[in-house]
């Protein structure tokens, strides 16, 4: 039997939806795979719980709000530092946000463990940075939730670079929640309401305004152009803010309360784009060489980003073996249950590959 031990750092709408779908699935993986998975801790801001005892009882808790440190807790950097026991295969799990996990992802890289991010927070950090992360995980590196939720957006893209082919340029509409508001407004709601309604669902992160600003897509943008091979800095990267300047420094509360005096505004540049016989996407341009861009374009009907609704993601990718008719992934990109679907994908690949890598050394030896 394989065993495999799970860290898991955040738990949060995909924290929780991860942990419930590895718990109710993980007979099927040990019948099929003869993978036994299992938790060794969780953990939240106040610190990690160990073990699964308490599992169920600490997703209720998060589900309600509360903090792990009311079951019981220890330094999440000791849980880290603690190697696995022998033969057991330990994957970190980080599904926080921002970059605050960073130096423990790297340390865990640094002592072996698989790692695999939903966060783009350590992805999108200094050029060097990203380097030392991605270097010391090697292969036990996977973020395909990072860009598209569970869509196949990091995966498509390697397939195509390690096909031989090259890469001109990737087109996308990576942001479900803007993708959400922006169509819900074509439609007639009204933006304050399209947002509330996106924050409600989980599209949107807990303040909106870091959909908003522009910084998740730009975050999305600069992974998918590092995995194309570019050695960029976040500040390569600008973008267009939809956040009114005069509610950029209020509290989250306050933002949400006085989102109406956005409305108008925001209706009259989608109802001029519509005069135009266009629509308003929020898009990333990332091509192989040139400046990348992100911010609000309008695109024609006829467009594929036109045709999308809901939270659903777009990336077109124009390569030289696909250049009239380039590769298009598309689908739902946000929602906890989607996101938790593409780290559970990493997970079982980290896994299975980190076992299929000693059996061939052994094999060798
Ligand atoms: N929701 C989606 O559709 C979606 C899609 C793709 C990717 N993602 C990414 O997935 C990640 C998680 O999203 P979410 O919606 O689950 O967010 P969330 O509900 O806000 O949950 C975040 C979790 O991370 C924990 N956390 C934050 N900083 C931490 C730290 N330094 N150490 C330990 N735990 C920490 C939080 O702890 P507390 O509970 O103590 O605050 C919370 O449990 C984000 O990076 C997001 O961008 C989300």
């Amino acid at each position: 039997m394989k065993r495999v031990e799970i860290v898991q750092i955040g738990v949060g709408n995909v924290g929780r939806a991860v942990a419930r779908m590895v718990l109710k699935e993980r007979g099927n993986w040990l019948e099929r795979w003869d993978l036994d998975v299992r938790y060794r801790a969780v953990a939240d801001r106040s610190g990690a719980l160990g073990g699964e005892e308490l599992l169920e009882e600490a997703l209720d808790l998060k589900e309600r709000g509360g903090k792990l440190a009311g079951l019981g807790v220890e330094p999440l950097r000791y849980v880290i530092s603690e190697p696995p026991e022998y033969g057991v295969r330990r994957v970190v799990l980080d599904l926080a946000v921002n970059g605050a996990p960073y130096p423990l992802d790297l340390q865990a890289a640094m002592g072996g463990a698989g790692l695999v991010l939903s966060n783009k927070g350590p992805l999108s950090r200094s050029y060097r940075e990203y380097r030392a992360l991605t270097a010391s995980a090697g292969e036990g590196l996977r973020y395909e939730a990072t860009v598209g939720a569970g869509l196949p957006v990091i995966s498509t893209l390697q397939s195509l670079l390690r096909s031989g082919d090259d890469v001109y340029e990737i087109l996308a509409s990576p942001s479900g929640t803007l993708g959400f508001i922006l169509s819900a407004v074509e439609r007639g709601s009204s933006f304050s309401g399209a947002v509330r309604e996106a924050v409600e669902r989980h599209y949107a992160e807990p303040d909106p305004r870091d959909d908003l600003s522009g910084l998740d897509v730009a975050r999305k943008a600069l992974i998918l152009a590092r995995a194309l091979g570019r050695s960029l800095e976040p500040e390569d990267v600008p973008f267009e803010s939809l956040v009114p300047e005069h509610l950029v420094e209020v509290s989250t509360q306050e933002f949400l309360q006085r989102l109406e005096e956005a409305d108008e505004a925001f209706a009259g540049r989608v109802q001029a784009a519509g005069s135009r016989g266009n629509v308003l996407r929020y898009l990333a341009r990332i091509p192989a060489e040139g400046p990348v861009e992100v911010g609000l374009r309008e695109v024609p009907r006829s467009s594929p980003f036109s045709r999308l609704s809901g939270a659903e993601n777009a990336f077109v990718f124009r390569t030289r073996r696909y250049s009239e008719l380039p590769v298009t992934v598309t689908g739902p990109g946000a929602g906890p249950e989607c996101t938790a679907s593409g780290v559970v994908y990493d997970l079982l690949q980290v896994a299975r590959e980190s076992f299929e890598r000693s059996e061939e050394v052994l094999k060798r030896a």
